[in-house]
């Protein structure tokens, strides 16, 4: 299969990833969690991004396009894939249209995880994460067995530096502006499901398997 998971920050979508991945065994491909990497590894790419990120705006088209078209090459990633955070703008889901005619593909399915904007700085905030294998977890709603260390390695947890109220509002205003005209894109293709993301994360991944199934 390949999916889409399209949604504001704190909807979700890195949270049932890993769980549709097992599933089904797709490669995860989320644009946030690589831009991340560069930024950390200063990279060419990672010194671009970064101060669109911090600020909670949009990189831009051509960087992100950029990545995924590289990624998608792996072997892994041919027989289906995730997207997780990409396409953000229409710009984004056109190139990709492109990309997958060109290997005689298409999209199977978006998820959309619908959610009203007033529960996501909750979510935002009390987010901590292990970076280098990308699990999640929430003070109040997932917490891990100790806290601030990650349950499988022991390592310690950290919080996103784009994790904050303000920064928030950024990532928000851009979610309405830019991505809000991708759930119509892919609405009118006939290929979107819509999900009930303010439902506790089990709920949720039940209505992402009767979406898929
Ligand atoms: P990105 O990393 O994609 O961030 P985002 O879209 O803002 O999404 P988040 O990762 O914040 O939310 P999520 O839906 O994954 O939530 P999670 O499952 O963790 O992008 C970051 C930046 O990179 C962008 O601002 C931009 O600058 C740049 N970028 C990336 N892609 C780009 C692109 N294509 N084009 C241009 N720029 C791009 O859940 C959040 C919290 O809630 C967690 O603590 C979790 O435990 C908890 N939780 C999850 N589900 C539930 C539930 N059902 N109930 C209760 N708690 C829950
Ligand atoms: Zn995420």
């Amino acid at each position: 299969k390949r999916l889409i998971l399209v949604g504001p920050p704190g909807s979700g979508k890195g949270t049932q990833s890993p769980i549709i991945k097992d599933e089904y065994c797709l490669c995860h491909l989320a644009t946030g969690d690589m831009l991340r990497v560069a930024v950390a590894a200063k990279t060419p790419l990672g010194i671009k991004a970064k101060e669109a990120m911090d600020k909670g705006e949009l990189v831009t088209d051509d960087l992100v396009v950029g990545i995924i078209d590289e990624a998608m090459k792996k072997p892994s990633c041919q027989k289906g894939f995730i997207l997780d955070g990409f396409p953000r703008t229409v710009v984004q889901a056109e190139k990709l249209d492109e990309m997958l005619a060109k290997q005689g593909n298409k999209i199977d399915k978006v998820l959309n995880f619908a959610i009203d904007d007033a529960i996501l700085e909750e979510r935002i905030t009390g987010r901590w994460i292990h970076p280098s294998s990308g699990r999640t977890y929430h003070t109040k709603f997932a917490p891990p067995k100790v806290s601030g260390v990650d349950d499988v390695t022991g390592e310690p947890l950290i919080q996103r530096k784009d994790d904050t109220p303000e920064v928030l509002k950024s990532r928000l205003e851009a979610f309405h502006r830019q991505t809000e005209p991708v759930i119509d894109y892919y609405a009118k293709k006939n290929v979107l499901a819509q999900l009930h993301a303010e439902k506790p994360p089990k709920e949720v991944s039940a209505e992402v398997q009767k979406a898929l199934s």
